[in-house]
């Protein structure tokens, strides 16, 4: 459960300028040409579609519903017993009927869904008729696997066109996917394969990442070494190296979905049918698996992918978040996949072979609408403007960023030298568990201020408040609070129905808590300063600071471990690791420890700094006091009250503690 304990405090306070911010008076209007040609195109037909949304929201999200294809109607928009919601009760679909059939039987059977790029160059174009022809097959190949309708299937997949045939398979089915990132350890993967019990793992020989092969299948066979309920693995062919193979559980994707046939009858599923699990780290060691639904989610993913990003049918649409997140289930397959879109999908590092990739790709594909993380485009602003600036651009006419707060320097530079001053950029803000968007400007209608997602979208009941859940008001800092059920939330915690209750429903009593800290200004645009809980998001990637303790104290050399984020000019927040060791420190004992963690978790959770101390700053009570630490791993003195501390001594130690060898 999130403690609510600590003063609201800002991770990345340095990183997000928070003085540029509070003064940040910048407003930039729709540009009129974007405005005159927008599917909202102006702030009282905004305002409107908000006002009508908030009057009676089942009806506003009954309308969005319609725009999918149901197999039979639903008898009731919403069944609330809270914290359980039950969207389209009755309603009876799938999701392949929205994504993928209506579009390769009807006019876009020759429009382009997939439009991708390996990182070495080589290039695949898939229709919709191909999609549904090589989804179909997929689905024929998983169910002669033995998975059934309610079974689980892993995806341990880098960003290549099977992994949303397999997504989609598993849909058509009625397989629960949970997609584990490509980055992560043999034990992340393992976790949560263990979790949810899953029967089939869908893995590649490999796969490219900044010129080298990244061993998926290895590291595949190591997490399924762990798992006995994974009766088969399916192993997509893409580098063509070799691997090792075990002749009893392994099968070629090529070989075993190849020779089905390309069509497949796909059954009606029940509204409420879990389409995927997906694990995210939270305040405890260990990830939790976030279920969706069916017909709630993507209600709200494609109206929101519509809406948000103004959607047009000659659009290229890239989205370049890794599969492995949330934004890669929400908006790179199932939003736009519904709404018909065409897809760009990129394998590889932003930087390779050239730091000019990213604009390469752009200009290639004409894509026009762009939608990255703001840690990202801080990494391209140090790279320099020369690399965008050789590419020709004009064919983006949006933007939108996702994951944390962005700065308002980075995204005047986003405007200006990738937008040409000519693009409106919209500032998402969403997160796992609300599947969709839920904060965010309509590009045609909302003037932006740098550095805010503006304003909640219609349907969505979302509050500023205290700890005792009333609202703050205008202008304070306060806990980011939703109050009401939407479409695309979260349906619990995968075989956990406390643990659901618990983290979300219980700091603020019958209101689910976002574990961020915000506030609404005197416009009442929104300004949402990060995380309060102890969760830490680097480079828009969250991680639990528990869970990288634990995998610290599972060294033999550690004692005691306590992990906070510190300011960092391009992740966001970087990783700092306070380390009470079991004997005095061995040379090279830091980087042992970074790579441990990187090999327990994945890359992502490596610490930026270690300090060893001799002890931790702890209450009475024995519990750590992270507020401390946090003061300390940012470089500044402790300000904030310290009575409750057991040693003061420990604190002058933990300051001069040094981060280097
Ligand atoms: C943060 C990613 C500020 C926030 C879709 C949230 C943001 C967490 C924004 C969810 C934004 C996401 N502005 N902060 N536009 N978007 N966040 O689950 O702290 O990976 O709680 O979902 O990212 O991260 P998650």
């Amino acid at each position: 459960m999130t403690k609510l304990g600590d003063p609201l405090y800002v991770p990345s306070a340095a990183a997000l300028d928070i003085e540029s911010i509070l003064g940040e008076s910048r407003v930039f209007p729709p540009p009129a040409a974007f405005a005159a040609r927008a599917r909202i195109g102006s702030e009282s037909n905004a305002a409107a579609l908000v006002a009508r949304a908030d009057a009676d929201p089942e009806a506003f999200w009954a309308q969005q519903a319609k725009d999918l294809v149901w197999r039979e109607p639903w008898a009731k928009v919403l069944d609330w017993q809270l914290p359980f919601a039950k969207w389209f009760v009755g309603g009876k679909l799938n999701v392949n009927d929205s994504c993928v059939d209506r579009h390769a039987d009807g006019a876009r059977a020759d429009k382009v869904a997939i439009l991708w790029e390996g990182e070495p160059g080589d290039t695949r174009r898939i229709t919709y008729r191909d999609l549904k022809a090589e989804v179909c097959r997929a689905a024929n190949a998983l169910e002669r696997l033995g998975v059934k309708a309610g079974d689980r299937v892993a995806i341990y997949l880098p960003m290549i066109p099977e992994t949303a045939y397999a997504m989609l398979a598993c849909a058509r089915i009625g397989a629960t996917h949970t997609v584990v990132f490509a980055g992560f350890s043999a034990d992340s993967l393992a976790g949560r394969i263990q979790d949810c019990q899953a029967k089939v793992l869908i893995t590649a020989d490999s796969f490219w990442r900044k010129g080298k092969r990244v061993p998926t299948k290895s590291i595949a066979d190591d997490a399924a070494a762990k798992c006995p309920t994974i009766e088969k693995t399916l192993v997509v062919r893409r580098t063509g190296e070799a691997v090792g193979w075990d002749a009893a559980r392994d099968v070629w994707w090529h070989e075993a979905v190849g020779r089905e046939p390309e069509s497949h009858s796909a059954p009606a599923l029940d509204s409420e049918h879990p389409l995927f699990i997906l694990y995210t780290s939270g305040t405890t060691g260990k990830p939790k698996g976030v279920v969706h639904s069916t017909g709630g989610y993507l209600t709200q993913v494609a109206w929101t992918h519509r809406e948000v990003f103004d959607l047009r049918e000659d659009d290229v649409w890239w989205c370049t978040a890794d599969v492995g997140w949330v934004t890669g289930h929400s908006y790179l397959v199932y939003g736009p996949l519904a709404n018909g879109a065409t897809v760009l999908m990129y394998e590889g590092a932003p930087t390779t072979p050239g730091p000019d990739r990213f604009w390469a790709l752009i200009e290639k594909y004409k894509v026009s609408i762009l939608y990255t993380a703001p840690t990202a485009i801080r990494s391209f602003i140090r790279l320099g403007d020369e690399h965008p600036n050789r590419h020709d651009l004009t064919s983006l006419r949006l933007l939108g960023t996702v994951g944390e707060p962005i700065n308002p320097e980075a995204w005047m530079w986003y405007r200006r030298v990738i937008g040409g001053d000519r693009c409106p950029i919209v500032d998402t803000w969403w997160q796992t568990e609300t599947g969709a968007i839920l904060v965010s400007p309509l590009p045609g209608a909302t003037p932006a201020k740098p550095g805010s997602c503006t304003r909640p979208l219609p349907g969505i009941a979302l509050h500023v408040v205290d700890k005792a859940g009333n609202p703050v008001g205008k202008g304070k800092g306060g806990y980011l609070a939703i109050t009401k059920p939407w479409p695309a939330m979260l349906r619990g915690v995968w075989g956990d129905p406390e643990r659901y209750q618990k983290q979300y429903w219980s700091d603020l009593p019958g209101t689910y808590f976002t574990g961020d800290g915000a506030r609404f200004d005197a416009d009442g645009y929104l300004w949402v300063m990060g995380r309060v809980d102890d969760v830490i998001n680097v480079a828009g990637h969250r991680l639990g600071t528990m869970e990288i303790e634990s995998a610290l104290v599972s060294h033999p050399a550690v004692a005691e471990a306590a992990v906070v984020g510190r300011p960092d000019e391009l992740k966001g927040t970087g990783i700092v690791a306070f380390v009470t060791l079991k004997k005095a420190p061995t040379d090279g004992l830091r980087r042992e420890l970074t790579e441990h963690v990187a090999r327990e978790i994945g890359a992502l959770a490596r610490p930026d700094a270690i300090r060893f101390a001799d002890a931790l700053p702890k209450t009475r009570s024995g519990k750590i006091m992270r507020r401390l630490l946090r003061e300390l791993a940012g470089g500044g003195d402790v300000k904030g009250d310290t009575t409750t501390l057991e040693d003061i001594g420990v604190l002058a130690t933990l300051r001069d503690a040094s981060e280097e060898d």
